[in-house]
C-alpha cells in the first residue's frame, strides 16, 4: 500500500487530512512531536478509521531521525508537510521561535527526501502569503507582498526554499480554515488560547468567554468589517490528497489557492454562526488588530480546473461543526 510521510499529522489539518488518506487507500506514517497538539487526534483518527496508525513521536527539524524512518519504512511515495507553528500573534512576540521551527522542519524534510530520492511534496502554505492584495478574488499569479507577520513571512520563505529545491511539490495556500470532522473526534488541540474568529465565537456561545470583541468597523468593505474567505477542514483535507495525486502524476511545482471564493465581513459570519447554532453572541467592537488585511478571499479557478476540487461544504456546516467541536471539548474535560 502507498505510504505517505505526514509531518504534524496529529494535528489540527493534519489529522483530517489522514483520515482522508485512509479513507482513500494510502497509508500515512505520522511524524508529530506533539508540542502543540495532542496524542487524543492520533486516537481519534483511529477511532474514525478503524485503522491502528503508524506514528512516530519525533520532531520534524531533526533529519537523521526523519532519515531513518524513511529508510526504514517502504513504498514512501511522498510527504505531506503540516509539521509548523501556526499563531499570528505568537509570530509577532517570538519571531526567532517561528523562522527557526518552521524554516529548519522544512529544510530538514527536504534535505532527507532528496537525499533519498524521494520525490512529491504537499505544503501547507497560507493566503498570508499574500499579503494585503492588490485586487480580489486573488489567483495564484499575484506577487507576495510584504507579509503582515513573522508567521507569514516563514510561509514565503517556506515557498521559496520548495521553489529551489529539486523536488516535484504543490504548495497549496489556504484561506481560513474552520469546522472539525462531523464524529467530533479531531479538531484543534493546540494549547494556545484561541486567537482566530471562529474557535473565539464558540467559546463566547459555550458561555467559556463573555464576549467577541469585532477588530474594527471602519475597513473599506461592504460592512466595515475584514472579510475572510472560510474553508471547512474536511474539504481542505480532501485537497491534499488531490494535490499528491496531481503531483505524482504532473511531476512538476505548483501552487493552489484552497478556499471557497466567497468573502464574508466578521458581521456575517457571526449572524449566520447565531442563526445555524440557534444561539445569542454578546459582540462589542472594539480597535483594529495590527497587522489585519482589510478583504481577502480567493479566486479558485485553477485548483477547480487542475486539481479536481471544489469546497462542497456550506459555511452553516463548517460553522455548526465548529460549534459542536467545541461542545464536546466541555463535555469531555468534565
Ligand atoms: C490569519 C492568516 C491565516 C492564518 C491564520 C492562522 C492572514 C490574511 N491570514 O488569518 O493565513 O492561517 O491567521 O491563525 O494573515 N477577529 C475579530 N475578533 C476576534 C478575532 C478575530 O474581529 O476576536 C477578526 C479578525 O480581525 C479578522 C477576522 O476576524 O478580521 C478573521 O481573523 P482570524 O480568524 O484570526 O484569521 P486571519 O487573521 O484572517
Amino acid at each position: 500500500m502507498s505510504k505517505v510521510i505526514v509531518t504534524g499529522g496529529a494535528g489540527y489539518i493534519g489529522s483530517h487530512t489522514c483520515v482522508r488518506l485512509i479513507k482513500m487507500g494510502y497509508t500515512p506514517v505520522i511524524i508529530d512531536n506533539l508540542s502543540n497538539t495532542s496524542i487524543d487526534n492520533i486516537k481519534g483518527v483511529e477511532s474514525i478509521t478503524n485503522k491502528k496508525l503508524n506514528y512516530y513521536e519525533i520532531d520534524c527539524c531533526f533529519a537523521k531521525k526523519l532519515d531513518m524512518i524513511i529508510k526504514k519504512e517502504n513504498g514512501i511515495i511522498g510527504a505531506i508537510h503540516f509539521a509548523a507553528y501556526k499563531s499570528v500573534e505568537e509570530s509577532v512576540r517570538l519571531p526567532e521561535k517561528y523562522f527557526k521551527n518552521n524554516l529548519k522542519s522544512l529544510e530538514s524534510l527536504l534535505d532527507v527526501m532528496q537525499s533519498n530520492n524521494l520525490n512529491n511534496l504537499i505544503f501547507s502554505s497560507s493566503c498570508t502569503v499574500y499579503g494585503s492584495p492588490d485586487s480580489l478574488p486573488v489567483d495564484e499569479n499575484a506577487p507576495f507582498k510584504k507579509a503582515e507577520s513573522p508567521y507569514g513571512e516563514t510561509k514565503q520563505l517556506c515557498e521559496k526554499l520548495i521553489e529551489k529545491s529539486t523536488l516535484f511539490s504543490v504548495c497549496l495556500r489556504y484561506f481560513n480554515p474552520i469546522g472539525s470532522h462531523k464524529s467530533g473526534l479531531i479538531g484543534d488541540r493546540s494549547a494556545d488560547k484561541p486567537a482566530n474568529l471562529i474557535p473565539i465565537i464558540c467559546e463566547v456561545a459555550t458561555g467559556k468567554r463573555e464576549k467577541l470583541v469585532i477588530n474594527g468597523n471602519d475597513y473599506n468593505t461592504k460592512d466595515g468589517t475584514c472579510v475572510r474567505d472560510y474553508i471547512h477542514v474536511e474539504d481542505l483535507a480532501i485537497a491534499h490528497i488531490n494535490a499528491l495525486e496531481y503531483c505524482i502524476k504532473n511531476k512538476n511545482k505548483s501552487v493552489f489557492n484552497i478556499g471557497t471564493g466567497q468573502g464574508l465581513s466578521v458581521t456575517e459570519a457571526v449572524r449566520i454562526f447565531e442563526e445555524c447554532n440557534n444561539v445569542k453572541l454578546n459582540i462589542e467592537f472594539g480597535p483594529r488588530r495590527s497587522g489585519d488585511v482589510s478583504e481577502i478571499y480567493s479566486d479558485t479557478k485553477k485548483s477547480n480546473e487542475f486539481l479536481n476540487w471544489k469546497a462542497k461544504r456550506t459555511v452553516k456546516e463548517a460553522f455548526q461543526s465548529a460549534y459542536f467541536w467545541e461542545k464536546r471539548k466541555i463535555l469531555s474535560k468534565l
